[in-house]
């Protein structure tokens, strides 16, 4: 296996640094997936000046041509779907299913975004004035440093990448040290699209050294980081500034409300899927079900025994349900928590341990759980764990749900599953996440609406969509007189 290079100026260079690491896959950590050569401070400062350089030139590239090479991307993106999506399982441990998935999502933002080059619309309306013309139009930021997360190693990735360029930026590209080879993929298929050097580059190394240096860099315009909240917060605190744009998709507590009225089959699917999808590890994970009083013990029984079904695995084996946890620290973080709600009085109804069986010894991998006997108060009722762990609660009435939904500081994504259309309709308005489901799961956003949550969970603009979404985060308005009078007029003065 060659070593991974980093990406700079339109050449695949070794690092300065002289120091390589390795992904491995968390299913078998036997397995090095790659050996990538880590970028020192010298060619973060290279990078960034070749994203400075393209910019003069890409920025003024026709956005309707730009949007040609994103297409030739999505397309090639598509072509290589199979390989894509197994070395997603194979490098963070997803189910195949869901590998692809996230190669999808990655092509599909990777259309949307190519259209919008014929399309980056701002307004135009009449002035108050005879003879002048007046219109908004959207302008690219600058180089953005683009730092994303294991989880989603091809598709939040390319959620950037793509509305990034479209919008005439250039930009730095660091991604999670656990998913370099996809990282890798996805940049090589921009390369062969026919990207121009400098206009997109790409760093390898540990996210502390190289993340800090990079989103602190002078030359940097714009930061667009998705991660945990605790690096999020780190990174506004210390990088926002005037005539610098940041932004953070960080961490959620989501949940989901099962009414008294509600498909109690379908919410269990709904709950199964968000709350053990990617083994819990999506910032979109369902990890409380806040079931009414009255249907509780029914839905706790049907949930617990499609809990105790799913069967853990290597996410390449057709039959694996749900695949390891990425790392030995993010174990032993979930792990953690678990020990955690046993001392805050929680009862664990099925899973609660590392599984080491035969055959899962050499991985990470941690029992589907469901946990009862959370309320607000607790810990693991509001802080973020992203494992397979789910925590079922009781509440006594639609407002007591609702209450429960909002009692923490994240704001990411809620559903509710009812038959009333009216509480539906109160849910969505009441519930204080950016994204409401009705009578399906929190995971499966689509590309052309805004992701992004209220409170902890978000911050300086949304991810993916349109207006009010990244091409917001990946542009700047500027507003536009035009006065073919030829005499002074005065707004206003009358
Ligand atoms: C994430 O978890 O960080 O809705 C992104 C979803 C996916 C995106 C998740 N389409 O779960």
């Amino acid at each position: 296996m060659d070593t991974i290079k980093n990406y700079i100026d339109g050449k695949w260079v070794v690092g300065g640094s002289g120091r390589t690491f390795d992904s491995i896959n968390p299913a078998d950590r036997r397995e090095v997936i790659a050996t990538v050569s880590a970028v020192d401070k010298s060619d973060i400062d290279h990078a960034v000046e070749a994203a400075r350089k393209a910019y003069k030139t890409w920025s003024r590239t026709p956005a309707p041509k730009r949007g040609e090479i994103l297409f030739r991307a999505a397309e090639g993106i598509l072509r290589e779907k199979d390989r894509l999506g197994a070395l997603v399982t194979r490098e963070m441990g997803k189910v195949l299913k869901e590998g692809l998935g996230d190669v999808r999502e990655a092509a599909d933002i990777a259309y949307y975004m190519a259209g919008e080059g014929r399309r980056l619309s701002g307004e135009t309306v009449p002035s108050e004035l005879m003879d002048k013309d007046m219109k908004s139009v959207r302008e690219p930021v600058g180089v953005f440093a683009l730092v994303t997360p294991w989880n989603f190693p091809i598709a939040i990735p390319a959620w950037k990448i793509f509305a990034a360029l479209i919008a005439g930026n250039t930009a730095v590209f660091k991604p999670s040290s656990l998913t370099p080879a996809c990282a890798y993929e996805l940049v090589r298929i921009l390369e062969a699209a026919g990207l121009p050097p400098g206009v997109l580059n790409l760093v390898n190394g540990p996210g502390g050294e190289t993340g800090d240096y990079l989103v602190t860099h002078p030359g940097i315009d714009g930061v667009s980081f998705t991660g945990s909240s605790l690096i999020g917060e780190h990174i506004i605190k210390t990088v926002a500034k005037p005539g610098r744009r940041v932004t953070a998709e960080m961490g959620g507590k989501n949940a989901i409300v099962v009414m008294d009225d509600a498909d109690i089959g379908l919410a269990v699917e709904g709950a199964i899927w968000g709350g053990f999808g990617t083994s819990g590890q999506r910032c979109t994970a369902a990890s409380r079900v806040v079931v009414h009083k009255d249907v509780y013990n029914e839905f706790l029984d049907r949930f617990v025994a499609a809990a105790k079904s799913l069967k853990l695995g290597d996410g390449l084996k057709p039959a694996t349900d749900v695949g390891p946890i990425v790392s030995d620290e993010q174990l032993k973080r979930v792990l953690y928590y678990m020990q955690l709600g046993i001392n805050e009085g929680a009862k664990v109804e099925t899973g609660g341990q590392h599984c080491t069986h035969p055959g899962l010894e050499y991985g990470y991998f941690m029992e589907p759980t469901v946990l009862t006997g959370v309320t607000r108060g607790m810990r693991v009722a509001h802080e973020e764990i992203f494992g397979p762990v789910v925590a079922v609660m009781k509440a006594d009435s639609f407002e007591d749900a609702i209450d429960i939904v909002n009692a923490t500081d994240y704001g990411l994504v809620a559903s509710i599953y009812t038959r009333d259309t009216r509480k539906a309709a109160v849910a969505e308005r009441d519930i204080e996440t950016g994204i409401v489901y009705v009578n399906a799961s929190t995971i499966g956003a689509e590309v052309h609406l805004p992701f992004g949550g209220f409170k902890r969970s978000g911050y300086g603009g949304k991810e993916a969509g349109g207006r009010g979404g990244a091409l917001d985060v990946f542009t700047r308005w500027k507003t536009i007189y035009r006065d073919f009078s030829g005499r002074l007029q005065k707004a206003q003065i009358t």
